[in-house]
């Protein structure tokens, strides 16, 4: 059966969903709506799926490939990935012109591009004829780490290049998560009680290594192309037409880069966003100046470390001094002591800041910092201050010294480090009201036991007035003890009481995760679920049972094993049992329902369902639902008085259905 015309319209669909990429992404002017889009996706996808010998690579729908990665093999750079040097005043940019100008011993007229320095991560995207083949990292220059699978889903990364292409095209650019997204991001971690990333670079790096491709495509990572490693079939002339030439075959070039005819004008321009930094919607930490001709380039050539053809002019931190009022101590889930240091509250870079993390006791060793201390903070582009130094001629003999706290904090309990070597010091004590209460955050949390309506000050409270004084005791609530509290009506009560029935019955995966096993992520314990299938089974283990699992390291392995082993495990898995928890694997479900693989938002109050019920409606059919509002979504279930989300679904187009639609999808 020939299947050319399927053939032509698959073809015809990638154009132009690449187009319309294009217009999006690089151009930043879509000509399309995100409803149009998702029906161009949805035809290819039913296409692909038909005709499978039709799928290719770098198709739009082969962003995102199933299952997990093993790790990042190395790979070596045919061309050296260099970095730059830094300048840190206009006086060292001159400087450095006069340098240059020596070293090619005459005085030419040298115009140069200049463009912000983002402070995301290093890659270099290789093309073969047009299609990426490999994306990788910086690494330490030579080598980096292969991450093509995760560099694929950013959607502003074209899969195939278009126009008359050079038949091998490396090129480098930065990636990096937006101020904002990196915000949200760090909010969503913080309820789930994972660790927030300290800077917006932290959170691209870390993202762009994970081993789960579906993960980072949900990270809103961009890539902006700055730089080329080499290139076959084509000859640039100048720095400024190779940005023009490979914005026209697809790539994203930041548009704040500017040709400027001498220094004068690249100072100027540097100088300019100086004053506007905050203006970028992602981190920038200064202005890159380079030599516009690339024949120029090749004779100031580079040494070891940096092109001399190129040169970053740093952006001052921003910096303030202020004194230390007083140190305090916060108490982790897994027991860690944080010291963070109470500020007398000062302005630095636009921002208040009252207090810095000083996040463990070498840090505070390292700095040598004291209670009535005079320090100076820098909030170098980045979100969280931290402590540069102690003005040490400030002191006055009165600041008092830090020591580690012998008992913890919040419950008097023992204090100690697990190993010699570790940073951390740890309250071991497991029935810290510190401890239970982050317990309790986590167990609760959406990823875990999603217990809508737990959050933090119904957990504050229920623990402080001794309601629970373990997690397992969250199942003896009922609607009369939750009504003594303050604040709390029938309808609150009685929601929190039913979500809290309805974890019962949550997936093994869920129980396991919630415990808070240190080191077992909600992949990891998807994995040992699956594998496992019983609660019980976990008490058996063998550390050899877990090794054998390629997805489970030798910590992790060593950690479940340890957990499992403790008296205080059984006992609350004993009364979790007994409170009716079932903690089973079930088996998965495989049939396809009309919700299979699509996105649900709620906003507004559903009469029949409690937000938690109906996302679980939709996970359980095969669905997922997400909170924050993208054009990635299928279906906005919109009850009563619907809140920002119907708003933004309207100006966006998206598929908007009612309590009694969804009934009927759901098939109720
Ligand atoms: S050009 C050999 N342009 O800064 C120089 N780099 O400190 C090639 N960076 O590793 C890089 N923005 O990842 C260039 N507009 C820009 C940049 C930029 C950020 C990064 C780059 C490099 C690091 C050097």
């Amino acid at each position: 059966m020939s299947i050319e015309k399927e053939k032509k319209e698959v073809n015809s669909l990638r154009e132009q969903i690449r187009r319309a990429d294009y217009q999006y992404y690089v151009l930043s002017e879509p000509e399309i709506s995100d409803k149009e889009y998702d029906t161009l996706i949805d035809k290819l996808k039913k296409l692909e799926k038909q005709y499978p010998q039709l799928i290719r690579p770098d198709s739009p729908t082969q962003r995102v490939s199933g299952g997990l990665l093993e790790g990042f093999p190395t790979v070596k750079h045919k061309v050296k990935m260099l970095s730059l040097d830094n300048t840190y005043s206009i006086d060292e940019l001159k400087d450095w012109e006069q340098k240059i100008k020596r070293m090619l011993k005459r005085d030419v007229k040298i115009d140069y591009v200049v463009e912000p320095k983002i402070d995301g991560v290093s890659c270099s995207l290789a093309y073969e004829n047009g299609t990426l083949t490999i994306g990788s990292t910086r690494g330490d220059g030579q080598t980096g780490e292969e991450i093509t699978a995760n560099i694929k889903t950013i959607k502003s990364i074209p899969l195939k290049l278009s126009g008359d292409v050079p038949s091998l095209l490396e090129v480098r650019g930065e990636i990096y998560i937006d101020k904002k997204d990196f915000e949200q991001l760090n909010k969503d971690r913080i309820k789930e009680n994972e660790a927030s990333f300290a800077n917006p670079r932290n959170a691209a790096s870390g993202s762009l290594k994970l081993l789960d491709p579906s993960v980072v495509a949900r990270r809103n990572l961009n890539c902006y192309v700055h730089s080329f490693g080499w290139v076959k079939g084509y000859e640039f002339k100048m720095h400024s037409k190779f940005l023009e030439m490979i914005k026209s075959w697809g790539l994203r070039t930041d548009p704040h880069s500017k040709l400027c005819k001498d220094l004068k004008e690249a100072i100027d321009y540097c100088l300019h966003w100086q004053d506007k930094r905050e203006k970028f919607s992602y981190e920038v930490d200064g202005m890159v100046v380079k030599v516009n001709s690339l024949n120029l380039q090749k004779e100031l050539g580079s040494t070891l470390k940096s092109p001399r053809w190129a040169v970053a002019y740093k952006f001052p931190a921003h910096q303030a001094t202020t004194k230390v009022k007083k140190i305090d101590f916060g108490v982790g889930r897994t027991g860690i002591i944080t010291p963070v240091a109470l500020l007398e509250p000062v302005e630095c870079g636009g921002v208040t800041i009252s207090r810095a993390t000083l996040h463990n006791f070498d840090e505070v060793r390292r700095l040598g910092i004291k209670e009535g201390d005079t320090i100076l903070i820098e909030r170098a582009g980045e979100v969280i201050p931290k402590v540069v130094k102690v003005i040490t001629t400030k002191r006055t003999g009165k600041e008092k010294k830090i020591s580690i706290p012998k008992k913890c904090p919040v419950c008097g309990g023992q204090v100690t480090k697990e190993k010699e070597d570790e940073v951390y010091w740890y309250c071991i004590d497991p029935d810290c009201p510190a401890q239970l209460k982050r317990s309790l955050m986590h167990f609760a949390s959406r990823k875990a036991l999603d217990i809508e309506g737990m959050g933090e000050s119904l957990v504050d409270e229920l623990v402080d007035r001794g309601l629970v004084k373990s997690i397992s005791d969250i199942y003896s609530l009922s609607n009369e003890k939750l009504l003594k509290l303050p604040l709390f009506k029938e309808k609150k009560a009685n929601n929190v009481i039913l979500a809290i029935q309805e974890s019962k019955t949550s997936s093994l995966s869920r129980f396991l995760y919630g415990l808070g096993i240190k080191h077992v992520g909600e992949k990891a314990a998807f994995v040992l679920a699956d594998r496992f299938k019983n609660i019980d089974a976990f008490f058996k283990l063998k550390k050899e049972d877990l090794e054998e699992i390629a997805e489970i390291g030798p910590i992790m392995a060593e950690s479940v094993i340890k957990f499992f082993s403790s008296p205080k495990t059984k006992i609350l898995i004993d009364r979790l049992s007994k409170s009716g928890c079932i903690m089973r694997e079930e088996k998965r479900q495989l049939k396809k329902t009309p919700l299979s693989g699509k996105v649900f938002i709620f906003t507004g109050e559903l009469s029949s369902f409690t937000r938690s019920q109906a996302q679980r409606v939709v996970q359980d059919k095969g669905g997922q639902w997400t909170s924050a509002i993208s054009k990635n979504i299928d279906f906005v279930v919109a009850g009563q008085n619907p809140g920002s989300k119907y708003d933004k679904a309207k100006k966006i187009g998206l598929n908007i259905i009612d309590e009694a639609e969804f009934k009927k999808l759901i098939g109720k």
